[in-house]
């Protein structure tokens, strides 16, 4: 069976390294090789999963607009993939509803990425926010998605798509939905905040010093590395010797992961030195890295209008895609939808 990518991001602030190493490279990687084989990729802005906490509307327009241009410089080509925002899709809040009555309420309550969002004030978060998960089942089910690459933190969010798929399908007799598999890069699925190895780098962390942004300069990314929290320890001969150095595990994932190496060759490499000669080198691999993205990515905000007519053209591809399997769920369950 041809390959089915699909996978989305949500449209708040900037892209940042974990994105890009979790997710986005693996995105662009997949593209030549998807379309090579027949395959289709479809990467949105998830615009609908950006409201489950409050969001200014002039902002989150603003937000959607410069994560697709974000997208397109990391090497999102709209010529290959579909590229769109999921609120121009209208299936996948349709296909999201009839989910709900197939999810359960169990399922949910074992969200962790819920729990952590919600903290002391579940009572007061909405109900959306609960039902996330349901939505993003649908972000992928009603593309018949065979692959979703991914960072770590949302592989529960995909064991759920694959269950309530599972239950729909065995309860209305269907084959409609397809299990999707998660992909995982096995080098950078969790990359950790430069100033607590124990926390995720996220773009709502209030410090800007825990992540690299990809419209970071190179001295702010030379000053956010030499800043960077690590141990007094020099780097150990063999990765193993990494095992109780959250920050120093990070730091040389983020360098095998860039270099395209593993962290044993990485780490024999500057076995014995210390992170006053590694940091350097690790800030000169970023700007290299980084230094395109954020020229191409101010190259396309210049024209919004441009950005405007990508989005929705791949909005009118995407629909194409959404619409029989939307209309298949509809009359799996019984019931009678306006045509279309
Ligand atoms: P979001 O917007 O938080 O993150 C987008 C992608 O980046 C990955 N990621 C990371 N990977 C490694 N290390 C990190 N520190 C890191 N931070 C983020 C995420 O795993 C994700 O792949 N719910 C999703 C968006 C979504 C979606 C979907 C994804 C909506 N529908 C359907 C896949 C399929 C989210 O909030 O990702």
């Amino acid at each position: 069976m041809a390959k089915r990518v699909v996978s989305g991001i949500q449209p708040t602030g900037n892209l940042h390294l974990g994105n890009y190493l979790g997710a986005i490279r693996n995105w662009v990687r997949m593209q030549d090789e998807v379309a090579r084989d027949g395959g289709e990729c479809f990467f949105f802005l998830a615009d609908l999963h950006a409201i489950t906490v409050f969001n200014e509307p002039a902002q989150l327009r603003a937000n959607v607009r410069s994560m697709a241009a974000a997208l397109i410089a990391a090497g999102v080509d709209p010529e290959k993939s579909t590229l769109f925002n999921q609120a121009a899709v209208s299936a996948h809040a349709e296909l999201a509803w009839l989910l709900n009555c197939t999810a359960r309420i169990g399922w949910l309550n074992r969200m962790t990425q819920f729990k952590e969002k919600s903290g002391k004030h579940r009572e007061g978060a909405s109900v959306g926010l609960f039902a996330y998960p349901v939505l993003q089942a649908a972000d992928v089910l009603i593309y018949r998605a065979t692959h979703v690459p991914v960072g770590e933190d949302q592989k529960q969010h995909l064991e759920l798509a694959r269950d309530i798929a599972t239950k729909f399908n065995t309860d209305f007799a269907t084959e409609l939905f397809v299990l999707p598999d998660p992909m995982i890069p096995p080098a950078a699925a969790r990359i950790m905040s430069l100033r607590d190895g124990g926390a995720k780098m996220s773009k709502s962390d209030p410090s800007d010093m825990s992540r690299i942004n990809l419209t970071d300069d190179a001295d702010t990314i030379a000053s956010k590395i030499r800043k960077a929290k690590t141990d007094p320890e020099p780097i150990p001969a063999d990765a193993a010797g990494l095992d109780a150095r959250p920050e120093a595990k990070n730091l040389i994932g983020i360098y095998a992961a860039l270099s395209d190496e593993s962290v044993a060759d990485v780490v024999a490499r500057f076995a014995g030195q210390g992170f006053g000669a590694f940091k350097p080198a690790l800030a000169e691999l970023l700007v290299e890295t980084l230094r395109p993205i954020s020229g191409r990515l101010a190259e396309l905000e210049k024209d919004p209008a441009e950005l405007d007519r990508i989005l929705a053209h791949g909005a009118a591809k995407a629909r194409a895609a959404a619409e029989p399997i939307v209309a298949g769920a509809y009359s799996a369950l019984g019931l009678t939808r306006e045509t279309r």
